[in-house]
C-alpha cells in the first residue's frame, strides 16, 4: 500500500512539474540555463512560434527565421541582410547551432552574455535596425494579445501569463537552447566511430588540431568565445572597440562556432569570404594548398543533416491546434 502511494505521489509530481529532458546522446554536458528562465515544453513551443513570426518586426516583414534559416544551420545565404525598411545590414548572420553553450554572443558585443539579452538587439537595435521595434513594445504586445492562441500559450509558459517583452525574449531563448547539433559526422567521429569521417576529413581533423585552429575554434562547439584580431590592418568594421572604447580592441571579433560552417556561407563577420578556402586563407597562417583542401574537407564533416531537417526546429504548421 505504501509503495502504491509513493508511486501515485511520483506520478503527481511528474504531472505538475513536467521538467525538461535534454537529449542524452550528445557527448557533451547540458547547457547552462539562467535560474529565472527554467526550460519547459510550453515555453519552447511558444518560443518556436515567436521565432518564426514576422509580427515581431515593425512592418511585419521580418521574423528571426528570415535571417536564421534552418536549412542554412540557422544562418542565411546573403552577406549582410537588410533590416526593416531597407536599413542596411552590417554583419553576416551566424548559424545558431549550440548557441546555448556560448558565453558571449555575436561578433563583437561583450554585453551579449545570454540569449535573453541578445534577442533584444534584433528586436530593438538601432545600429543596425533589424526588426525595428524600438519604442513599439506596446504595439508588439497588442499584436500578440489579439491572438487567443498566443494568450493561452503565454499562460501555459509563464506563471504571470503576461505578454511582455521579458517573457517574449525568455521564450525565444528557451527555444534557441533546443537548437542542438550533435550528429555531424565529426560528432560520430568524436564518439569513437573513426569511419564517420572520410580519409581526407580525418587528415583535415588532424591538421585542425596541429595547425592551431582548435586553439580558438576550441571544444565541442568549436569556439573559445574570445575576441581575436586576425590581422586586417584597416578594418572597415571596427569590431570590439565600438563597444569597449579600447583601442587595442580595434578589429577584434569573437571566434565564431564552426558547427555547420559549410552551409552558413558566405563567411566572415561581413560575409565577404565567398568560400571556405577564402575564409581559411584570411587567417595569418601559411598552409600548403593540399592542407587547405584537407581542412575544407574536414569543415564539411561538421554539417549535421539531422539538425538541418529536425522537425522540432522547423516552422510550426499549427499553433493551439490551428493551422498557421
Ligand atoms: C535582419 C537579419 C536578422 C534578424 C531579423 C535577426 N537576426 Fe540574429 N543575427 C543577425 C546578425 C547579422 C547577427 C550577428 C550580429 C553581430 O555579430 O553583430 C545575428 C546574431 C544572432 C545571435 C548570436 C549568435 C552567435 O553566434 O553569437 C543570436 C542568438 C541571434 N542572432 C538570434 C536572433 C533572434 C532570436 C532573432 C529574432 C528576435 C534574430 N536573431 C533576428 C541577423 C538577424
Ligand atoms: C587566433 C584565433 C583563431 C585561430 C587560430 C583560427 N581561427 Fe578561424 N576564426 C577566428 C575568428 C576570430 C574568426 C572570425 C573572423 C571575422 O569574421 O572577422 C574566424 C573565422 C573562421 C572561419 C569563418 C567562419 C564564419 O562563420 O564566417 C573559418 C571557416 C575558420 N575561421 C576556420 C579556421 C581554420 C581552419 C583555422 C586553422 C587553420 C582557424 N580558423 C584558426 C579565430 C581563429
Amino acid at each position: 500500500m505504501r509503495r502504491l502511494w509513493a508511486a501515485a505521489a511520483l506520478l503527481l509530481v511528474a504531472a505538475v512539474a513536467p521538467g525538461w529532458q535534454w537529449p542524452q546522446d550528445t557527448g557533451f554536458d547540458p547547457p547552462p540555463v539562467p535560474a529565472d528562465n527554467a526550460m519547459s515544453a510550453a515555453k519552447v513551443e511558444l518560443g518556436r512560434r515567436l521565432f518564426y513570426d514576422a509580427d515581431l518586426s515593425s512592418d511585419g516583414t521580418l521574423a528571426c527565421s528570415s535571417c536564421h534559416e534552418q536549412r542554412h544551420g540557422f544562418a542565411d545565404s546573403v552577406a549582410t541582410r537588410s533590416g526593416v525598411g531597407d536599413h542596411a545590414g552590417k554583419r553576416n548572420a551566424p548559424g545558431l547551432a549550440n548557441v546555448a553553450w556560448l558565453p558571449r554572443l555575436t561578433y563583437a558585443d561583450p554585453g551579449a552574455t545570454s540569449l535573453e539579452i541578445q534577442a533584444l538587439t534584433p528586436l530593438l537595435g538601432e545600429n543596425p535596425v533589424e526588426m525595428g521595434m524600438k519604442g513599439q513594445e506596446a504595439e508588439l504586445a497588442r499584436r500578440l494579445k489579439a491572438d487567443a492562441c498566443y494568450r493561452r500559450s503565454f499562460a501555459r509558459a509563464f506563471p504571470d501569463a503576461r505578454i511582455t517583452l521579458p517573457n517574449i525574449v525568455a521564450a525565444l531563448a528557451a527555444f534557441q537552447r533546443t537548437m542542438i547539433s550533435s550528429d555531424a559526422p565529426y560528432d560520430r567521429f568524436r564518439r569513437g566511430d573513426a569511419a564517420a569521417l572520410t580519409g581526407p576529413q580525418r587528415e583535415g581533423e588532424r591538421l585542425f588540431r596541429t595547425s592551431g585552429c582548435s586553439s580558438c575554434h576550441a571544444g565541442p562547439h568549436l569556439t573559445d568565445a574570445a575576441y581575436h584580431r586576425l590581422g586586417d590592418p584597416a578594418p572597415s568594421d571596427a569590431g570590439l572597440v565600438e563597444q569597449t572604447g579600447l583601442e587595442e580592441d580595434r578589429g577584434r571579433f569573437r571566434t565564431p562556432s564552426l558547427r555547420n560552417v559549410a552551409i552558413t556561407g558566405p563567411w566572415w563577420h561581413d560575409g565577404t569570404a565567398i568560400s571556405l578556402e577564402d575564409a581559411i586563407r584570411r587567417h595569418p597562417v601559411s598552409l600548403a594548398d593540399q592542407d587547405i583542401a584537407a581542412l575544407v574537407a574536414f569543415l564539411h564533416g561538421l554539417t549535421d543533416e539531422r539538425f538541418r531537417t529536425d522537425p522540432r526546429l522547423a516552422r510550426p504548421d499549427t499553433a493551439c491546434g490551428k493551422r498557421l
